[in-house]
Order: structure tokens, then C-alpha cells, then sequence
């Protein structure tokens, strides 16, 4: 019998025990108000991520709340949305988690409590203080949070804070979305606060009222409290101007702190310094939870940034910690513009180069036009050349020789550019000694041009007049004149050359 009743408890148990495999968690016991919204979101933080189907119920009823929205008591996505929380609605709620290998089932105890709200005398029946609790530290700056917690579909607007049953006014209290900041707490900012948003729900609008209880302390050291600020660190951010600009400020808090986070600019928040224009905005926080801390993320958004932003400190504050950023023109890239201005000028210089080569003659006459009046010269000299050159026995050589030296130079140098030449063979008067005219000419001329013309050597230079010889060499030697050496043809063979002849190639070239 025995092994009998075993045996049916072996095969019984199992089905039994798979009948609800899901692990119970409790959740801490809520409290609401009656006849307020309220709203409880199942999640559990390991096994919400992936991919799982919630239900909720009502006590162990297996009827799942129903999901429609339009009634009171409805799921919402992973909330169970209450619109709102009648009396009867007390009792255990629970929610079930299934994943593809996992079952979760979460226990929620949700009891009233009454509230009241200043329906009396104004100093009257004020029992909020079940609700939640808040702390404020005295001479510094900090916040009260409106705890609205409630699924996307709720929107809410007409944030209002009271204070001992009287609307918050002053200029120490800013109210900044579900937030309001204090500035400079003193002791008496302690009390009983409540905060009341209107929720918009398909339509219809419900009140949300909160209870906050506030405890001033005074700071005693910040030991470990002070919020730390991960970035920005007093660094300075390259931006152009124009562009847009979004800033994050990470900062890590302790859980329940009272902390206000803002971004501020002139000591002013930047919502209310850019109030007229929106240009640049502060980001609604967002906090991620962890066990003993909490991080936020404030970013400041700059649409536009204008010139006026530079190096102005914009300080994102947590508390007493603050850190700012410093937005600043680029650096021009200066490598860049080393290579950018040396190709510059390369290609200047060698443009130049190329101009000159091609309009050199033009340039030295424009120059002499311009800046040069062979007139103004007063060294005692009638000529500004002596034209020296052969007479070739070759008929065409004797040709070019003649069309350089009686037409070409003088219709150039003479007509067109001013100067004044000797041309052996028609500035002589006749009957002179060849000697002497050269050699008295020559002296009166302020260069010598020299007309080679390849000749075989049988022929001689010059006529291969010693006389004439004499005379270059000594006008060369005496006087220091500047020799202009015309080849006309390429010459071979230099050695064949007089002597005075080579030395001005030599020296002059
Ligand atoms: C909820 O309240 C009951 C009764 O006061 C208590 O026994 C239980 O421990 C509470 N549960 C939690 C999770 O606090
Ligand atoms: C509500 O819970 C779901 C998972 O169950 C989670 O993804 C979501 O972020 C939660 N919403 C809020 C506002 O915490
Ligand atoms: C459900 O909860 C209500 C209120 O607490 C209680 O009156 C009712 O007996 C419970 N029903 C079940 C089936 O537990
Ligand atoms: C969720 O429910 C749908 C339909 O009820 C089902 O097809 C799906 O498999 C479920 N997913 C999980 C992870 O249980
Ligand atoms: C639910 O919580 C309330 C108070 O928080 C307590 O009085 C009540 O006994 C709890 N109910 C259960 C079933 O734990
Ligand atoms: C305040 O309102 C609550 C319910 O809304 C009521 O029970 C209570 O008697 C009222 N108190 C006064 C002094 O009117
Ligand atoms: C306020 O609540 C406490 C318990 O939560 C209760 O003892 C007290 O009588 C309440 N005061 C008023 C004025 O209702
Ligand atoms: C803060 O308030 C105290 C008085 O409550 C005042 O003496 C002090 O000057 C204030 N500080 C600032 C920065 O306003
Ligand atoms: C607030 O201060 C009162 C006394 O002034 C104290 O009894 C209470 O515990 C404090 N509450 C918190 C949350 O510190
Ligand atoms: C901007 O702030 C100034 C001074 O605080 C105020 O007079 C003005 O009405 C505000 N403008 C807007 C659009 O809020
Ligand atoms: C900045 O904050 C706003 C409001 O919180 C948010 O919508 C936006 O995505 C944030 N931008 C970045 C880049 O994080
Ligand atoms: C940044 O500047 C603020 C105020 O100027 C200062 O309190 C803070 O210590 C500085 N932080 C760093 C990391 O230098």
C-alpha cells in the first residue's frame, strides 16, 4: 500500500508541481489614495528584456484584467493602469512573466490610505504623510520630484506644488517638469509638500495628487554624497559655427538623492537665458537606475551655434559638483596651409620664371621705356654702341651680315628704342685711317657689339686686320667697355678666332 501510494505521489507530484512552475516574487506592499490614477509597471529586471508574455490578474482568479482601454481597471502594455483606484480594488495583484524557458510570477499587495487634501481649513486635515519622503539639504541647491509614474498612453500637464495647502510662489522655487527646484534651502522649506498634474487618458482627465514629505538637513561634509560628474571636465569642444551641437552631461548620484541637474549659463538656466529664442535647450534627464547609484544624462542642445557662445563656460550642475564645457572656433589645420602656400608660390615662381623667359625682351624694353632715357647720360661718350663686324667673302653670309648690321640694328636700337650706334661703313667720314677711326670711335661709344659670323678659318675674322685687332683689344683694356658678342650662325671652332676675340668669349660669354 505503502509503495503503492508512493508510487502515485512520484507520478502525481511532478504534473502538480507543473501545473505552476512559475517562481513567486513579492513585491514591496503599495499603497494608493482613493479615487487618484494609479499605475504599477511588472518588471523584473532579468527577465523582461528578451522576449516574454505579461498577464496580469486579480487574487488567484485566472481571468486575465482585461486589456482594453477603455475600462477602469485595464493592462496597458507591461502596467496594470488603475482610472482610477476605487476602495473594492484592494487586494493582491499578480502579474506572470512567461518567457520561452521561464515563468515569473510577481505578487503585488496594494492597499489605500486615505488622503486628505485640504478640504477644511486651511491648516486642516493635511495626512499625506504615508506617501513619499524627500530630503532637502539647507543652503543648498536642490529638487522635489513628482513621482508620476505611469505608462506612455498617460500625458500629463498643469504640474501645480503646494506647500501646506498653498500654491509654491516665489522666486527660490522653479518648477521644471515634474521637478521642482529649490534654490538656497533653508530650514523652513521643511513640510508637507503635495504636487498635483492633470492626466490625460483616451480623452478623459484625472487628477494625480502626490503627498511629499520634506526633511531639511544640514549638510554635515559630503562625504561620500557629492554627485559626481563623468563628463564634461572643464574641456573645451572644437565646433564650427552654424553647425549643431548636443552635449551630454553624465553624472552618478547616490539612489534618493534631492539633487538638482540643470545646464546653466551666466548662472542662469539656459532655458530661461535662451527663453525668447529656444535656441539653446536643456534635455529632460534620463535616469538609468542601478542598485546604490543612479546615472543620469542631461545633454544641452545647441541648434545653431553663434559666435556669442564662444568661450563662454557652460556648466552643467549636480548638486554642489559642477563641470563645464568651452565651445571654441577649429584650429586651422596650419600643415595644410604650409603646403597649400608653398605649392602657391611654387607655382608663382614658376610662372614667373616662364613669363620672363617668354616676354624678356619685351620686359627690359618696356623697362627702358619706362625708367631708362639713354639722354640723361653725361660721361663725355657721342655713341651708345660700336658696331664691329666682318666682311664675309661668302655671298649669303655677306648678305645677312649686311641686312643685320645697316638695316635690322639701326632700324631696332636706333629707330625704335632710342639709341645712337657707330656702324663702320656709314658713320666714317671717307678718306679716314681704318686705324684711327676705330680706334677713335671706339672711345667715343659707350659698348662694343661684335658680329661673328662662322667663316672658315682661311678667311680670317674682322678682315683679319691686326690694326682693327689692336684697337678692340686696346679699347677692351683702356676704357673697361662692355663687349655684347652677336654669333650670327653656330660657331665650331673658337681657335681660329683671334686672339681678342676669344678672350671676350671667355670673359663675357
Ligand atoms: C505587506 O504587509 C504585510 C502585513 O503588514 C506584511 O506581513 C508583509 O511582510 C508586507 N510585505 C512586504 C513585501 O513588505
Ligand atoms: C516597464 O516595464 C517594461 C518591462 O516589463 C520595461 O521595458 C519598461 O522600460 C518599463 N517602463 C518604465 C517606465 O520603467
Ligand atoms: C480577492 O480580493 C478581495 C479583496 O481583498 C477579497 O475580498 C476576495 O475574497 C479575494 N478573492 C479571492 C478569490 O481571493
Ligand atoms: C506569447 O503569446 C503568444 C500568443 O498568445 C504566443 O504565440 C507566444 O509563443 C508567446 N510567447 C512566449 C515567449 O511565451
Ligand atoms: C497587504 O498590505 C497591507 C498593509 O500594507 C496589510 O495590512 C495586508 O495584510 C496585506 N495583505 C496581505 C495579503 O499580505
Ligand atoms: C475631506 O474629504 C474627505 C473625502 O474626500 C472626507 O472624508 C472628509 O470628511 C473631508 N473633511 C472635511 C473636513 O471636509
Ligand atoms: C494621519 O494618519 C495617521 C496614520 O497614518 C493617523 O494616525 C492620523 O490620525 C491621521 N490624521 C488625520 C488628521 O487624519
Ligand atoms: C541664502 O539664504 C540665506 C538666508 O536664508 C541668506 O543669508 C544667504 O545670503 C542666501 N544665499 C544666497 C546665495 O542667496
Ligand atoms: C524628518 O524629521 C522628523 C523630525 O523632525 C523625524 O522624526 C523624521 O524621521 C524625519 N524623516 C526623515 C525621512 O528623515
Ligand atoms: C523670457 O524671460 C523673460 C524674463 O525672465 C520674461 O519676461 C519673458 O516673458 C520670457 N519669455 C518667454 C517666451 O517665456
Ligand atoms: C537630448 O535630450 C532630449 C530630451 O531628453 C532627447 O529627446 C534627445 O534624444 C537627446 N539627444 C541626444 C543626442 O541624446
Ligand atoms: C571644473 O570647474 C569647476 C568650477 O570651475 C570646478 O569646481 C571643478 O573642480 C572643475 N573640475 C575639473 C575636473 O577640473
Amino acid at each position: 500500500v505503502w509503495s503503492l501510494l508512493l508510487c502515485g505521489l512520484s507520478i502525481a507530484l511532478p504534473a502538480f508541481v507543473r501545473a505552476d512552475v512559475c517562481k513567486v516574487i513579492s513585491m514591496p506592499n503599495e499603497t494608493t489614495s482613493v479615487d487618484g490614477p494609479f499605475a504599477f509597471n511588472c518588471t523584473y529586471p532579468p527577465l523582461t528584456s528578451g522576449e516574454v508574455n505579461i498577464t496580469w490578474y486579480k487574487n488567484s482568479s485566472r481571468i486575465p484584467i482585461s486589456k482594453h482601454s477603455e475600462s477602469r481597471i485595464h493592462q496597458d502594455q507591461t502596467w496594470i493602469l488603475f482610472l482610477p483606484f476605487a476602495l473594492e480594488d484592494t487586494g493582491i495583484y499578480q502579474c506572470v512573466i512567461e518567457g520561452r524557458n521561464s515563468c515569473h510570477r510577481i505578487h503585488l499587495n496594494l492597499s489605500v490610505h486615505k488622503k486628505y487634501w485640504c478640504n477644511g481649513s486651511r491648516n486642516g486635515l493635511l495626512n499625506l504623510s504615508e506617501e513619499y519622503k524627500q530630503i532637502l539639504h539647507v543652503g543648498d541647491d536642490g529638487s522635489l520630484t513628482c513621482h508620476l509614474i505611469f505608462p506612455e498612453s498617460c500625458v500629463f500637464d498643469l504640474i501645480k506644488w503646494y506647500k501646506d495647502c498653498e500654491e509654491i510662489k516665489g522666486e527660490r522655487f522653479t518648477p521644471l517638469r515634474a521637478m521642482l527646484t529649490v534654490n538656497n534651502v533653508s530650514v523652513e522649506d521643511g513640510g508637507n509638500y503635495a504636487c498635483k498634474a492633470r492626466l490625460k487618458h483616451m480623452g478623459k482627465t484625472y487628477t494625480v495628487l502626490n503627498g511629499i514629505t520634506v526633511n531639511t538637513t544640514e549638510r554635515t561634509g559630503y562625504g561620500g554624497n557629492i554627485p559626481k560628474i563623468i563628463y564634461p571636465k572643464n574641456n573645451s569642444i572644437e565646433v564650427l559655427p552654424g553647425s549643431t551641437l548636443i552635449v551630454d552631461c553624465k553624472i552618478i548620484d547616490m539612489r534618493d538623492n534631492t539633487n538638482l541637474r540643470c545646464w546653466k549659463v551666466r548662472n542662469t538656466l539656459v532655458n530661461d537665458y535662451y527663453n525668447e529664442s529656444g535656441r539653446v535647450r536643456e534635455g529632460i534627464e534620463d535616469p538609468v537606475r542601478f542598485r546604490e547609484h543612479i546615472s543620469y544624462t542631461v545633454n544641452i542642445t545647441f541648434l545653431e551655434v553663434k559666435m556669442e557662445d564662444y568661450d563662454l563656460p557652460f556648466m552643467c550642475h549636480a548638486g554642489v559638483s559642477t563641470a563645464y564645457i568651452i565651445l571654441k572656433l577649429p584650429v586651422p589645420d596650419f600643415r595644410a596651409y604650409l603646403i597649400g602656400g608653398l605649392l602657391a608660390l611654387t607655382v608663382v615662381a614658376v610662372s614667373v620664371v616662364w613669363l620672363y623667359n617668354v616676354f624678356k625682351i619685351d620686359v627690359v624694353l618696356w623697362y627702358r621705356s619706362a625708367f631708362y632715357s639713354p639722354e640723361t647720360m653725361e660721361d663725355g661718350k657721342l655713341y651708345d654702341a660700336y658696331v664691329l663686324y666682318p666682311k664675309p667673302h661668302q655671298e649669303s653670309q655677306s648678305h645677312a651680315v649686311d641686312t643685320l648690321v645697316l638695316k635690322i640694328l639701326p632700324e631696332v636700337l636706333e629707330r625704335q628704342c632710342g639709341y645712337k650706334l657707330f656702324i663702320f661703313g656709314r658713320d666714317e667720314f671717307p678718306g679716314q685711317a681704318v686705324a684711327d677711326v676705330i680706334y677713335e670711335n671706339t672711345r667715343l661709344c659707350r659698348r662694343l657689339i661684335v658680329i661673328l659670323v662662322p667663316e672658315s678659318p682661311g678667311f680670317g675674322l674682322l678682315k683679319n686686320m691686326s690694326e682693327e685687332q689692336i684697337a678692340v683689344y686696346n679699347a677692351l683694356i683702356q676704357d673697361g667697355i662692355k663687349v655684347i658678342l652677336i654669333e650670327l650662325g653656330k660657331i665650331d671652332n673658337y681657335t681660329a678666332m683671334p686672339e681678342s676675340i676669344q678672350y671676350i668669349r671667355q670673359k663675357h660669354g
